[in-house]
């Protein structure tokens, strides 16, 4: 269990000045910080094909030093020296409920906008060297010291030190500090930053991402392909004589805009889609299918006797527009639970532990028990004894 502790100002302060705008660093934001996960089970994580994983160090020549990384899985660190380097392992929170606490704290940001728990494990002088990064990240120092220093937003020279590490150029620190364990770094995107490691060092970051128009765009494409929308052609039935042939005219022009317009405009299929969108994974998930799968009256029994656990990592919302209808997204998956769910529904999404008493309305809902019942045995949520 982990709790966020600010001394120098409030959350909402914290939200009103420096969230999405400037990077500050949080003493001691987590009192007595234990690694959630050691660095043996880390680099056993790792060993796992389906774990995103990568090294990350210099390799000394007679023209200087250059930059490497490897990605995982690795079979053995046998060949790694004894400092400079990093082993830095993606989506953690996604095997490791220990390290899936640790988002927890950072609650008073939407699930949608979390992206995952990136865990370095760094030798003394080791780290990914200076690059910018397009995520909010909460840099949480764990075991050991290590040294970080940002710069301020601008224009900054990006170049690939090593085909897997996108660099910038040398910049001037607006921060520079030594963070202890249970310090905090908070950087928003486009602030270039490097850390470099003290001594054997452990370093949580929780990070947020933020799509763009261009992905949002395409993944509305994607969408309205799937479902076969927006296919009503354009129609000018009684249209005026047109003067200039060669003319998309002002009227026509305003024409076409509505006609994607009116996809925007449409509530319901902005949800369907943002809902599916969002709540896909980027890394896989965890999932411990049932071997001896349950069925509905098991499960209301087990329910009533302990709390069913979302997965780590595992993704589900809901929208104003369609949670009406008992609609939540799971995976990337639309269900719609009927009307009667809709409290159920949004406990399932707002808390990552349920009870039957949450629930309660939910269950009185064969679709709602059907779709939970296939969820707990496909291993979204699960029992814990
Ligand atoms: C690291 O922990 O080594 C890199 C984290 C970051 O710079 O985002
Ligand atoms: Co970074």
């Amino acid at each position: 269990m982990f709790k966020l502790t600010l001394a120098e100002f409030t959350l909402e302060h914290f939200m009103q000045h420096y969230w999405q705008q400037r990077p500050v660093v949080i003493r001691q934001g987590f009192k007595q910080f234990v690694d959630p996960i050691s660095p043996e089970d880390l680099a056993g994580l790792a060993c796992e094909e389906s774990v995103d994983s990568r090294l990350v160090y210099k390799k000394g020549g007679k023209e200087g030093e250059t930059w490497q990384a490897e990605t995982g899985p690795f079979e053995s660190y046998d060949h790694m020296a004894k400092t400079g380097w990093s082993l830095i392992v993606q989506a953690v929170n996604h095997w490791s409920p220990e390290v899936a606490e640790l988002v927890k704290p950072f609650a008073f940001i939407p699930k949608w906008r979390l992206d995952d728990v990136m865990i370095s494990y760094s030798t003394p002088k080791g780290g990914v060297g200076p690059h910018i990064d397009l995520y909010d990240v909460f840099i949480c120092q764990g075991s050991g010291r290590r040294q970080w220093r940002v710069g301020d937003r601008g224009e900054h020279r990006q170049f690939a030190a090593h085909a897997a590490l996108l660099h910038v150029d040398p910049f001037e620190a607006i921060i520079d500090v030594e963070l202890l364990p249970g310090d905090i770094l908070y950087i928003p995107p486009g602030f270039p930053h490097d850390g470099v490691s003290l001594e054997t060092s452990m370093s949580f970051s929780v990070g947020f991402r933020g799509k763009s128009a261009c992905d949002m765009l395409s993944g509305l494409a994607d969408h309205v392909i799937d479902k076969e929308l927006g296919s009503t052609l354009f129609s000018d039935p009684g249209r005026p004589i047109h003067k200039n042939q060669g003319q998309i005219n002002a009227s026509d022009f305003a024409h076409i805009k509505a006609q994607l317009q009116s996809i925007l405009d449409d509530d319901t299929l902005v949800a369907d889609f943002a809902g599916g969108f969002l709540s896909r994974t980027k890394c896989q998930l965890d999932l411990q299918a049932l071997d001896e799968p349950l069925d509905e009256a098991d499960l209301l029994n087990t329910l009533k006797a302990q709390p069913l656990v979302r997965t780590g990592g595992l993704r589900c919302f809901y929208v104003d527009a369609t949670v009406g209808e008992g609609v939540c997204y799971v995976d990337g998956e639309r269900h719609a639970l009927g009307a009667k769910a809709q409290v159920a529904v949004k406990a399932l999404c707002d808390h990552d532990t349920v009870s039957h008493t949450q629930l309660r309305g939910g269950l009185k809902n064969p679709e709602f028990v059907a779709a939970l019942t296939v969820w707990v045995n496909a291993g979204y949520w699960y029992f814990e004894d």
